[in-house]
């Protein structure tokens, strides 16, 4: 494999709005910093950036919520997550922010050169306005009622009750949650990036160059994207928190970066902020073409770091991605993790319930030890290729039965019989009489080493990982057939039975030895608590080493084992357990929202349920047999259905894709025993299934021929 000269690895900036939780830590930071380790331990000149997003909607909003002012979030979130960070041991080489002066400039001169050089589009367009506030209002600021659902508290872009994306449009009785009064129309200004313009790039490069080496997940995502047909994208909005547009630039008043815009640019500043602190030239690491760039991010991530960044940074003159290994998401307990709805578990909660967890009086409790712990699980259910799912009992019996029973309980018996059988020190390796077994062992340690180190330059960091634990398995069976323990009840008769012993250990010592360099990506304390336990340096961590079989030297005295994991008691998963179910919150929370993704992914996955869960849906086909508009409400109609055996009445937000004579007569399909809702003080007992199609025009589910009314649908 040709090595690049050198590597910029990223993370993406987290929000500082908010905590964030084991979906993020899963998806974007530990299998970066499981990359980054290796490169650093293969000497390779890598730089890790990461910061905090700091600009966007979701900033002021949280600062209303909390009473606060912008400035005020920005700075609590970004300390609290730059300490998570540190105390998960994920190793950024800088963890900036986008508040900084560097970062600002940086993103100005990205925008004004494309504006200069006539990449950018300027376009008219009608948005919501509060008078009574003077501004602009985005569509997070805008309240009403849910067109799917009719809940009242939808937003302008997604409703909290139901979960559907919106546009501020759809909103029954818009509100804004600035004044409390209904915001007017009013043209403003944008620019714009003409995605449209690069879809043959976008096709050439995604889908032909890296059509085998990024992963399907995120090819697939590009695709879908890309046949879907590439709109132009704002860059800037309406607000007064962000990267203001230059003055000396027309129409410029009022106008900030949209935060789509300026956040992967965080990653440039943060670099250039890294170059200053430690002497370096930040500019190879954006433009030379060798090295390599490579985006860690959650699938929700893909579009902005495969399509609209890399036509940003061509445009620029910059590099583009080498790869962009996103990870699918991690669901917890059997559902998706949920700020709003408090279903989660924040990387804090677990650094303050185990790693910085008090030490009762006659135990001792290794903090660090629950930091790989903890991403020893987060690696092994890596949602690699597809969701993955978080349980505290299977973090709980990972950790016994993969990470203590077998990579710890090896660890520990090799010292435990080398200092019993051996003095304390590495015994002699008399080669004389060499077995296969042994062989075989010398065999695995050569091709373990090529094959983890082979899974981690493809990002397969699940393979990796589960190849180190493979070797110490096979670890365990060589001492089993071995048997030291029995050989040494021979040693008085059979003076070659020490020989066999001295072989058995030396080979275990090396195989420990080889066991640390390998885990080090991934457990660096594991890997550090070895390295004093062998009585070695750092630098024997070396990737050249791995593999090697005389890293410690015959007759060198190694220390007494110390426990490398710590038993984690059912009482503590119990705890997490309650902890998770008490702390579910119900809709119209405080929780921090995401800055929303404008469109959402296509083919985005909700949560596996079982059959069960689908079998409490009562799907009927009905015939409409009158229909008419809601007074006072655009979106409504108020449909009569025929279900053969009643008639219901059932009200549904579709009277912007469908008139009531379209719908009279028409089959549809009815979920029949959902809770009935008051909607505009009319009841409806039921709801009529539609799908969206590319126009946003949403299509009636129908019986491909006409069925009876009341026909089961399953
Ligand atoms: O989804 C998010 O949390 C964004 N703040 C990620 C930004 S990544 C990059 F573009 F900076
Ligand atoms: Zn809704």
């Amino acid at each position: 494999m040709n090595q690049p000269k050198r590597y910029l690895i990223t993370s993406a900036l987290p929000y500082a709005n908010g905590l964030k939780h084991l979906g993020h830590l899963a998806g974007a930071y530990i299998p970066a910093d499981v990359y980054v380790r290796y490169l650093r331990a293969q000497k390779r000149d890598v730089v890790f950036v990461c910061g905090s997003d700091e600009h966007g909607t979701a900033i002021p909003i949280q600062a209303m919520k909390e009473g606060s002012t912008p400035q005020a979030i920005i700075d609590k979130y970004h300390y609290e997550l730059k300490e998570n960070f540190a105390d998960l041991d994920i190793s950024f080489d800088i963890y900036h922010r986008t508040s900084e002066p560097i970062h600002h400039e940086t993103a100005t001169e990205f925008f004004t050169s494309l504006n200069d050089a006539g990449e950018l589009e300027q376009k008219e367009t009608e948005q919501y306005y509060d008078e009574a506030a003077k501004t602009f209002l985005a569509d997070r600021f805008i309240k009403g009622t849910c067109p799917n659902c009719g809940s009242d508290r939808a937003f302008g872009d997604q409703c909290e009750n139901c979960g559907r994306t919106l546009s501020p449009d759809e909103l029954i009785n818009p509100v804004s949650t600035l004044s409390g009064e209904p915001p007017v129309k009013k043209k403003t200004t944008h620019w714009y990036l003409p995605l449209g313009k690069h879809e043959q790039f976008l096709r050439d490069w995604i889908l032909k160059e890296h059509k085998d080496d990024w992963r399907p997940t995120v090819t697939g995502q590009c695709k879908a994207w890309i046949d879907g047909g590439l709109q132009s994208r704002a860059v800037t909005r309406d607000l007064d928190w962000g990267v203001k547009i230059p003055s000396n630039i027309p129409g410029s008043e009022g106008k900030v970066l949209y935060v789509w815009f300026d956040a992967p640019i965080g990653y440039i500043s943060a670099t250039k902020q890294w170059a200053i602190d430690n002497d370096k030239d930040w500019k190879p690491y954006w433009y030379d073409a060798d090295t390599k760039l490579v985006h860690f991010v959650g699938k929700d991530n893909i579009v902005f770091h495969c399509i609209i960044f890399p036509i940003m940074l061509k445009l620029h003159g910059n590099i583009l991605p080498d790869n962009v290994p996103a990870n699918e998401f991690l669901n917890l307990e059997g559902d998706k993790m949920s700020t709003s709805r408090n279903w989660k578990v924040d990387m804090i909660d677990f650094i303050n319930d185990f790693v910085k967890k008090p030490v009762p009086e006659g135990t001792t409790y290794d903090g660090k030890q629950m930091v790989d712990a903890l991403r020893y699980y987060l690696v092994s259910i890596g949602p690699e290729t597809k969701d993955s799912e978080f349980t505290w009992k299977g973090f709980q019996t990972a950790y016994r039965s993969e990470l203590s029973d077998i990579f710890g309980n090896f660890v520990n018996r090799s010292f435990v019989l080398m200092h019993k059988l051996c003095g304390g020190k590495v015994p002699k390796l008399h080669e004389e009489i060499l077995d296969d077994n042994d062989k075989l062992l010398f065999a695995d340690i050569e091709s373990t080493a090529a094959e983890v180190q082979s899974a981690i330059e493809y990002y397969h960091f699940r393979d990796a990982l589960f190849q180190v634990i493979d070797l110490a398995r096979k670890g365990n069976q060589y001492l089993q057939k071995k048997e030291p323990w029995i050989l040494a009840k021979q040693v008085a008769a059979n003076p070659e039975a020490q020989k066999q012993i001295d072989n058995c250990l030396h080979i275990c010592l090396q195989l420990c030895a080889n066991l640390s360099i390998l885990i080090n990506p991934f457990l660096p304390n594991t890997a550090r608590k070895m390295l004093y336990m062998m009585k070695v340096v750092e630098k024997m961590l070396d990737w050249e080493n791995a593999g090697k079989l005389k890293l410690l030297s015959v007759g060198y005295s190694l220390r007494e084992p110390q426990l490398l994991f710590r038993k984690i008691e059912d009482e503590e998963i119990d705890y997490q357990i309650e902890k998770l179910k008490n702390g579910l919150i119900k809709p119209e929370s405080t929780a921090p929202m995401e800055e929303k993704k404008e469109q959402p992914a296509p083919a985005e996955q909700k949560a596996l349920i079982q059959y069960d869960d689908f079998a409490k849906l009562e799907l009927k086909a009905a015939t409409v047999i009158a229909c008419e508009k809601v007074a006072k409400a655009d979106k409504l109609l108020k449909l009569e259905i025929d279900l053969g055996t009643e008639k219901r009445t059932i009200v549904s937000g579709i009277a912007l894709h469908y008139t009531p004579e379209e719908l009279i007569g028409k089959q549809v399909i009815v979920v029949t025993n959902l809770a009935p809702r008051k909607m505009k003080g009319i009841e409806s007992q039921g709801m009529i299934l539609t799908a969206e199609d590319s126009d946003g025009k949403l299509q009636l589910l129908q019986p491909q021929h006409p069925v009876a009314p009341g026909s089961n649908v399953s």
